[in-house]
């Protein structure tokens, strides 16, 4: 991506490297929530809030890939959730509405030195170019027993990076996983992600 353009989908979707997403969204942060999330009626994040309620979530939760804050403006009136993100950039926008709890900057694909959350939330974080299953290892890590997990994966990324041969492997670790389909975005999007699908995949860890 050149410095002058503006990151958009193509370009997320085209990440290889943790340099390029650092890259990315410090360019993208500022513009994030007006001229990508409400122009292309990105409606993810409130469908994985309503999940994590509508399945009796509680706080303290832990919003992966926090972004701009976009997931946590839907929890934190209920909740106290914190938030994780590998760009500062993008959580320096999330602390300016002052909504959660606490904000870190690290990297959800190596151990993470956090507290135990009673709940995890991701939405836009695990898809392409960006975050593997294999993450979930780190996070089942830092969940309390009976934890509650909601991540939304987009659907192409589920089968490229094979979400369901991890899950397959997880075994006991976790329980009741359950896949509900989903549009990413609604009307307003570019006719080439209008109907763009995630799995928002709801399970528990293993009490
Ligand atoms: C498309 S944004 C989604 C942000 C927010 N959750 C939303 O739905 O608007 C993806 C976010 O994942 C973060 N991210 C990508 N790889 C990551 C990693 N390995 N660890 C932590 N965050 C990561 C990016 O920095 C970015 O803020």
């Amino acid at each position: 991506m050149g410095m002058s353009d503006i990151p958009n989908l193509r370009s997320a979707y085209d990440m290889t490297s943790e340099e390029d997403i650092h890259a990315l969204y410090r360019e993208w942060a500022h513009s994030y929530d007006v001229g990508f999330g409400d122009a292309q009626g990105y409606q993810l994040p409130q469908a994985v809030a309503r999940a994590y309620i509508a399945a009796g979530g509680k706080g303290p939760v832990l919003d992966v890939g926090a972004g701009t804050g976009l997931l946590g403006e839907h929890l934190t009136a209920t909740l106290d959730v914190d938030g994780v993100d590998l760009s500062s950039v993008m959580l320096g926008v999330a602390r300016s509405k002052q909504i959660y709890r606490d904000l870190y900057t690290g990297n959800i694909n190596v151990q993470l030195n956090l507290p135990q959350y009673m709940g995890i939330v991701s939405a836009g974080t695990f898809t392409l170019g960006h975050v593997g299953p294999t993450a979930i290892d780190n996070l089942l890590e830092i969940a309390e027993p009976g934890g509650l997990f909601v991540l939304a994966v987009n659907a192409v990324h589920y089968v490229d990076a094979g979400f369901a041969a991890y899950f397959d492997g997880l075994g006991a670790a976790i329980a009741g996983l359950t896949q509900v389909k989903t549009r990413i975005y609604d009307d307003r999007a570019d006719a080439d992600h209008r109907d763009d699908i995630a799995y928002i995949l709801t399970f528990t860890k293993a009490g």
